[in-house]
């Protein structure tokens, strides 16, 4: 596999672009996303951390996220966010389909969302989504949007995956360039934000619900010590998961919930 390279990313960007952001790439680091977390402010709003390796992977709800070395792609964006923390709902989703977009531009088809934010291919977990998000002493709201795509997974760690996974190499049966993929994700990222930021979650909505993979389906809500049963059927305007339950239709939101599908369905 070619190695990452931040002055090929920058150079494919500027193929395109004035306002090249700064791109950060490491061999060996404990999580792109705590390295990004270390740089808010300073890093500039739009800079990216990659790495070949992640030695503490950060997944969602504490999870780690499996990170061997020169086989995927570990990428971060640091973002200063031009709104208050109110108007964040959604963003994950809509980080969800700049991803789905960039996947589908290399050849990939068919590419399924599962709320709130993971990428999947044949029912299987493609690509995880993990923003964070931390305010200065300025009270202005930095975000770090952590992408980590399987591209190429090793056969040793294919064992310590605990869910259904594939990669895009299984996928489109080549080894896509993982730099023309980075500056790829950087551009639309990018756009994506600014977007976001002036449209809110409204102006993915639609592209999202056509990849909708929970849309009609009957799912199960774990949200700490509670259960919910009932039907996925869409997302709101805030993001929201709307679950039609035996008491009628229930928004849910993330933090802690996690959606189980039924035995049989995934
Ligand atoms: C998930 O649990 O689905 C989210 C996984 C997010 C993993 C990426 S890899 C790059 C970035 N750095 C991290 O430590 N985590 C995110």
């Amino acid at each position: 596999m070619i190695a990452l390279d931040a002055s090929a990313i920058q150079a494919r960007l500027s193929e395109t672009r004035t306002d090249v952001p700064v791109v950060n790439v490491y061999d060996s680091i404990d999580s792109t996303n705590a390295e990004a977390m270390r740089h808010i402010v300073t890093g500039g709003s739009g800079s990216v951390w990659l790495a070949e390796q992640q030695t503490a992977g950060r997944g969602r709800r504490g999870k780690q996220w499996v990170s061997p070395t020169s086989s995927n792609l570990y990428f971060s964006m640091l973002w200063r966010f031009a709104g208050d923390t109110s108007q964040l709902g959604g963003l994950s989703l809509a980080v969800g389909v700049a991803l789905s977009r960039v996947l589908t531009a290399i050849g990939m088809r068919d590419i399924q969302l599962k709320w709130p934010n993971d990428v999947l291919h044949s029912h299987k977990k493609l690509a995880g989504i993990l923003i964070e998000m931390q305010a200065d002493k300025t009270d202005q709201v930095w975000l770090v949007i952590g992408i980590g795509l399987n591209v190429n997974m090793d056969v040793p760690s294919q064992s310590s995956i605990t869910q259904p996974w594939t990669d895009c190499v299984s996928i489109l049966n080549v080894v896509p360039d993982r730099n023309a993929l980075a500056a790829e994700l950087i551009s639309e990222l990018t756009g994506s934000l600014n977007r976001f930021e002036h449209s809110g979650f409204m102006s993915f909505a639609a592209e999202w619900q056509q990849q909708d993979l929970l849309q009609g389906r009957s799912i199960k809500v774990l949200a700490g010590e509670h259960t919910k049963v009932g039907e996925a059927v869409g997302v709101a305007e805030d993001g929201a998961l709307l679950l039609q339950g035996p008491d009628g239709l229930e928004p849910i939101y993330g933090g802690e919930v996690s959606v189980r599908l039924f035995e049989g369905a995934q």
